[in-house]
């Protein structure tokens, strides 16, 4: 098993400019042609730094983790309505692709999603990471070897994923998510974790053990994977 690179910071701000300076570098050295891209409260800091700054996306290609069953992208619940109010409204890129919640057929709209991401490999992929270790969708017990699916998301993470919906409104139980082996496929991955409440799903990565019921520990098969946290494991 090859080892984590861990680099702790005092705050999501300073996490933010770790992952800012692995982007501009691979731009910099064009390597960057195709990136993997996340949602949710860890990832608005880190858009945030790149809206304001000169980075220069026009040549480099999207990919979005995960979106709800039933969402489109005029939905503000959803993730791709997150994903141009925090940076795509701002930065041009050379392609954006996001996973279609109003799709007719979502097992058919998961098979195009990974046939374009086979076409466009990966060179980076940010990643956080669920209460329970989950890694996009791939909720405990999904198989090491799944491509982009729909996922059917658990209890605890529609309770905590409840906070982002108004409320009355809930959240959708399915969802359309890169798989793991969709994931762990790219060249590089950078995973921002912060706060007691991820401190479990760090911690089993630090154990060095994978397990299924864990998503997050198959990273520690992947041979370039870079933890950028503010818990001290
Ligand atoms: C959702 C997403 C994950 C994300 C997680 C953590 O469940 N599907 O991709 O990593 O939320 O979100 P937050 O950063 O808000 O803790």
């Amino acid at each position: 098993m090859k080892s984590i690179k861990f680099i702790t910071v005092n705050n999501p701000e300073k996490g933010s400019e770790e992952l800012f300076n692995i982007v501009e570098k691979a731009l910099d050295n064009k390597e960057l042609h195709s990136i993997g891209l996340a949602t949710g409260g860890t990832m608005i800091p880190v858009y945030k730094k790149w809206v304001e700054s000169d980075l220069d996306f026009s040549n480099v290609t999207t990919f979005n983790l995960d979106e709800y069953v039933g969402i489109g992208v005029d939905n503000p619940n959803g993730y791709g309505y997150f994903m141009y109010e925090h940076l795509f409204n701002e930065k041009k890129f050379k392609k954006i692709n996001l996973l279609d919640g109003l799709a007719e057929d979502s097992e058919k709209e998961c098979d195009r999603f990974e046939k374009e991401l086979l076409e466009n490999p990966l060179d980076i992929q940010i990643l956080g990471v669920g209460e329970n270790g989950h890694i996009a969708f791939n909720e405990p017990g999904t198989p090491f070897d799944s491509v982009t699916h729909v996922a059917t998301l658990t209890p605890s993470t529609l309770d905590v994923n409840s906070r982002f919906f108004q409320e009355g409104e809930a959240v959708p139980n399915t969802a359309l998510t890169m798989g793991i082996k969709s994931i762990l496929r790219a060249k590089q991955i950078v995973l921002l974790a912060y706060g007691e409440r991820k401190r479990a799903a760090i911690e089993k990565l630090a154990a060095d053990k994978v397990d299924p019921k864990w998503p997050i520990t198959k990273l520690l098969e992947h041979d370039n994977v870079i933890v950028i946290t503010d818990l001290e494991i």
